[in-house]
């Protein structure tokens, strides 16, 4: 035999297809060609698969060397392709039995001197094999956790190439300590009850939570609101485990599953710093298209502090995703689309020394560079943001209380109970949040209550909200409706909400 087969995965955005790998053994003069579009680090792979098969006392054939990565047209990336090709090689070399690797498929980096790497994309790369077909992979072991939850398939987790050999030629194998397969529901690092005082803002989070409603808290450094962004994804309902797999899939690509449990149901929260750059923000890269902070945080927190001190674009690159819950990425191999459907949560300090408080007080900035900082941020990212929470620092009152706050669990349960009053509302609508209420929609169905209308129409009138506004504020009315099982939004619910709208607006 000079010709042997097995696979691997490639790679676009999420989604997998199954490569094969084909090596052939040919006379003539050694040498070693790789064919099938690779990219730089695949191409080093020869070097990396030829030291390791060294290095592991097996014998690399001095002959001339095909590798081809079929379908060719595929763009394929990475270290990833290293174990496949050297086991396919092997084969062909006739000292690894060909039928046993035909129906696996293959992932793994290797170290030169055979020791298996942790990948990327192991999640993603085994749905697409099982979708194809195949039933057994062999993984990098400190890829086990995340690629266990591909209920279905046999995963033999390998740290060494030694071994991989070994279980092909013998069936011998290490049995690795299996992880349960235990969800993991809440993060206790972090409560609602740490955060004293700030009723106001509670309450904010509290209802940014039930209807998905962005939120911006603008206060002085030190009066919590990192405090308070931070604790929003502890009040959001937990992910179904098919929400969970799809995050765990779009972190797996990132190479994030280090901060985040691959078993974690928990909302995600992310939160990339002011500095961030617009792919960082939104995804891209040159070789392999890794996803942005946005997807990271998909079903979870997108927390961006001190917003307005954000590169110019970085914000703005954010419509497309607050728009349809997607963001694509322009590749001239063709467009990547990655999820991205999350609570925007912005902080920003009043004015550039943040410490104007309205009074003016300490602050050391002019009238102007105070109302054009947060001008900054006007325009159709802040038409997106339905809340928008001053917060002062808490008082001594507050801070010496030795009670604790309400605690997050009780929290979620009023927001899972409010979240589905609204999606039985909303089943069939083609959305299921509050604050996702077409403003066609608004003007028809979803009006709140005779009295409140007119008020709000009123208030259209005197010009002390805009059209914009109007909708906002109805949208959060119903938020509170909910929360309180009010079957329209009342009087007291839109007032409550008139309070929570953005105050400066476009
Ligand atoms: N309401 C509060 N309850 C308890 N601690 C608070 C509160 N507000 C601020 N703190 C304390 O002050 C620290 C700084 O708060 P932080 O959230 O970072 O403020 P900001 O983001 O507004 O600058 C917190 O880590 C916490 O120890
Ligand atoms: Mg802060
Ligand atoms: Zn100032």
């Amino acid at each position: 035999m000079t010709l042997a087969q097995t696979q691997s995965v490639a790679l676009l955005g999420l989604d997998g297809h199954v490569v094969g790998v084909e090596v052939d053994i040919a006379d003539g003069l050694p040498g070693y060609s790789l064919l099938g579009l690779p990219d730089a680090a695949l191409s080093e792979s020869r070097d990396r698969v030829r030291s390791a098969i060294v290095n592991c006392g097996e014998v690399w054939p001095n002959r001339k060397v095909t590798v081809s990565l079929s379908p060719a047209w595929l763009p394929k990336s990475g270290s990833s392709f290293d174990l496949a090709i050297c086991i396919s090689l092997l084969s062909a070399h006739e000292t690894v039995p060909a039928e046993k690797i035909a129906e696996i498929v293959f992932l793994g980096e290797l170290s030169l001197d055979g020791r298996i790497r942790s990948v990327r994309g192991v999640l993603p790369a085994l749905i697409a094999a099982f979708k194809a077909g195949i039933t057994t992979a062999v993984v990098p072991a400190d890829n086990l956790k995340e690629a266990q939850l591909m209920q279905g398939m046999e995963i033999v987790p390998m740290h060494h190439l030694k071994q991989v050999l070994r279980w092909l030629r013998t069936g011998e194998r290490q049995q690795e300590q299996e992880f349960d397969l235990q969800w993991e529901h809440s993060d206790s690092r972090l409560d609602f009850a740490d955060v004293a005082g700030q009723p106001a803002a509670r309450l904010a989070a509290e209802i940014a939570a039930v209807g998905g409603h962005h939120i911006m808290l603008i206060g002085p450094p030190g009066a919590g609101k990192t405090m308070i962004a931070e604790r929003i994804p502890t009040i959001m309902p937990a992910l179904s485990i098919e929400q969970a797999l799809e995050v765990t899939a779009v972190h797996s690509i990132a190479g994030t599953l280090m901060q985040r449990s691959p078993l974690s149901l928990l909302a995600p929260i992310v939160s990339p710093h002011h500095t961030t750059t617009r792919v960082a923000m939104v995804g891209g890269g040159s070789h392999v298209i890794k996803p942005g902070a946005c997807s990271l945080a998909h079903y979870g927190v997108l927390f961006i502090d001190e917003a307005p001190e954000c590169g110019p674009g970085v914000l703005d690159s954010l419509r497309q995703p607050l728009e349809s819950g997607t963001i694509t990425i322009a590749r001239s191999i063709g467009n990547v689309t990655f999820p991205a459907q999350f609570l925007l949560v912005l902080a920003a300090n009043p004015c550039p020394c943040g410490k104007f408080t309205g009074r003016g007080r300490n602050c050391t900035c002019t009238s102007q560079q105070v109302r054009r900082y947060l001008g900054k941020l006007s325009g159709p990212l802040m038409d997106r943001i339905d809340l928008r929470v001053q917060v002062e620092p808490v008082g001594r009152v507050d801070m010496a209380k030795t009670q604790l706050g309400e605690s997050s669990v009780v929290i979620r349960d009023r927001v899972i109970a409010a979240r589905a009053v609204a999606a039985q509302r909303f089943a069939n609508m083609g959305w299921s949040l509050n604050s996702q209420i077409p403003a066609r929609a608004l003007r028809t169905e979803f009006q709140p209550e005779r009295a409140a209308m007119n008020f709000l129409h009123d208030e259209l009138d005197r010009e002390h909200i805009t059209a914009r506004g109007l909708h906002k504020i109805i949208r959060t009315a119903w938020s509170f409706a909910d929360l309180k099982g009010n079957k329209l939004p009342t009087m007291d619910d839109v007032m409550a909400a008139y309070t929570l709208r953005g105050k400066v607006e476009a």
